[in-house]
């Protein structure tokens, strides 16, 4: 296994998928965390007003990101992206791993005209992006508007995780149309998580998945149904991650195949 920056230049992959509770946030995390333990430089944009991946990974402070001493005072966030604003990227605990945070009150950029999606896309074309990063991830909302439509749009590489319910897989014709009409030919798997391999039903709605998308797309090293990364991210700007634990657990294990997959199907590993 070898890491190098793909031949194409800065790999942006948008995971993205309009139901939540799928594992977006976690995937963007600890697929970030592990490409950051190869030698990558990967930024994490979080798009999602929840923010979920920026209270992981630093301290927020009513809503906002708590300013760290090594910025210049300004609070930056990822909404800066859609009026090409300066911005600053925040460093974390994981190694090689930056982040633009969002803010609560990012909710107002749905009410962005569709412009604003081009603007977005221009922007992550900025050539010192490329040259300080050789990955970046964005996080979207669960939500097909303006963030998740932009981020598609600018990426590189779309990946959908989706989670074996029926509901799950009917949402999945929805998010295919999506990136289709956003960014056609981008999508580079469809990645089950939460999965009980035990249990009939998970299986049945994975092979359905699976005939849907196609062998090629759907992510044979799915990813399970796990306590451990239940608790992970409990703790606020103190990421636990699957890497931490020893290398014979299972749970480390799998997300290394599966990062490793993932990082081959965007071309950052041969
Ligand atoms: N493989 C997994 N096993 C157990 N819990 C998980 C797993 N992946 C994610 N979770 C938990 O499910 C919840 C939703 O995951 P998250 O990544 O936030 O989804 P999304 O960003 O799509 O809304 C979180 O509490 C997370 O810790
Ligand atoms: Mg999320």
């Amino acid at each position: 296994m070898e890491m190098s920056r793909s031949p194409n230049g800065l790999v942006k992959l948008a995971i993205a998928n309009n139901k939540g509770g799928v594992g977006k946030t976690t995937e963007a995390v600890f697929l970030g965390a592990f490409a950051g333990l190869q030698g990558l430089r990967v930024l994490l944009i979080d798009l999602d007003p929840q923010c979920n991946l920026s209270s992981m990974l630093i301290t927020m402070d009513g809503g906002a990101a708590a300013i760290p001493p090594e910025l210049d005072g300004v609070r930056y966030d990822s909404s800066a992206l859609f009026e090409n604003g300066d911005i600053d990227v925040y460093p974390t605990k994981l190694e090689n791993v930056s982040l633009l945070p969002c803010k609560a009150e990012n909710t107002y950029l749905e009410g962005l005209p569709a412009s604003a999606i081009e603007q977005f896309a221009e922007y992550l074309q900025h050539p010192e992006l490329a040259e300080l990063f050789d990955l970046i991830i964005i996080d979207t909302p669960p939500a097909k508007g303006i963030c998740s439509r932009a981020a598609v749009r600018a990426a590189t590489d779309v990946l959908i995780p989706i989670i074996p319910e029926q509901k799950s897989l009917e949402g999945l014709y929805g998010m295919l149309d999506m990136v289709n009409q956003e960014n056609q030919g981008s999508l580079i798997g469809v990645l089950p998580t939460k999965v009980d391999t035990r249990l009939a039903v998970h299986r049945k709605i994975i092979a359905e998945s699976r005939e849907l998308v196609g062998d090629d797309l759907l992510v044979e090293d799915l990813i399970k149904e796990r306590p451990s990364i239940k608790t992970m991210d409990l703790l606020d700007a103190a990421p636990e991650t699957p890497y931490g634990l020893k290398p014979s657990h299972d749970c480390r294990k799998e997300w290394e195949k599966m990062s490793v997959n993932v990082l081959q199907r965007v071309g950052l590993c041969r």
